[in-house]
């Protein structure tokens, strides 16, 4: 069974994700980690993340960066978001993720396009959602966690940046696939979320057994 799990920041993917692949026995990648990896790798090499070049030779980073604590900041989801605009970026980290979608028993996946580009034949799609500023109090609430601060204001422009560049990119933009379910968590405690999501996919991989 593979699953699909996308949206934009901060709402709650990557935790409803984690949940199925537990729930259902599955692996799970956070494909937002990859991107993430080949911004921080761009910045430390000194280049130019609007850069396709530069993008792209970052894209050979080391997998020791998927475990740094500065994949977490702010700063790296927006080089995260500028370089994977970029065509030659999200193709070179492209087999990647397909190879992790194929495992034999399946997978859970979360990120921008997974349910669209990566595998539009998953057994289950879901797009989560929650309101703008439910997102970036959720985000700051997580950054105090990690003992880091943050300014509302500032991180609400950021997610909005990011969410509008993730959006409106000619490459694989952030949409909601046509068969994919739609879950608003912006009222939701997790563990509702949760069982919400593990309804629809329940319902999903029904109707897929029926058709
Ligand atoms: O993966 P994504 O960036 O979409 O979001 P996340 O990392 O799963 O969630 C962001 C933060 O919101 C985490 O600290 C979650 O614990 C929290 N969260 C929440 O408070 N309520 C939810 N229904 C879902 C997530
Ligand atoms: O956790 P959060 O939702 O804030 O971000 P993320 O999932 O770690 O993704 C960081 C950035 O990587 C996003 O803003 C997207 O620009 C990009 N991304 C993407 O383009 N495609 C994916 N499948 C996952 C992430």
């Amino acid at each position: 069974m593979i699953i699909a799990v996308d949206g934009p920041a901060a709402s709650g993917k990557g935790t409803i994700a984690r949940a199925l692949a537990k729930h259902y026995g599955l692996p799970h990648l956070d494909t937002g980690l990859l991107y993430r990896a080949v911004g921080l790798s761009v910045a430390q090499a000194g280049g130019n993340a609007r850069d396709a070049g530069d993008a792209l030779a970052a894209c050979g980073f080391d997998d020791a960066l998927l475990a740094d604590p500065r994949l977490r900041d702010e700063a790296t989801a927006a080089l995260a978001s500028i370089v994977s605009a970029h065509a030659e970026v999200r193709a070179a980290l492209m087999a990647r993720q397909r190879a992790f979608a194929a495992q034999p028993g399946g997978a859970v996946l979360d990120g921008r396009d997974i349910g669209t580009v990566i595998v539009p034949q998953a057994d289950a799609k879901l797009f989560v959602t929650a309101s703008p500023e439910v997102r970036a109090q959720r985000r700051l609430a997580e950054m105090r966690a990690h003992g880091l601060t943050g300014d509302r204001a500032t991180l609400t422009a950021e997610i909005a940046a990011r969410d509008e560049r993730d959006r409106n990119r000619a490459n694989a933009p952030l949409r909601c696939a046509d068969d994919a379910d739609l879950l608003d968590t912006s009222e939701m405690a997790i563990d509702a979320a949760v069982r919400q999501a593990i309804a629809l996919v329940d319902a999903q991989v029904e109707r897929r057994r029926q058709r």
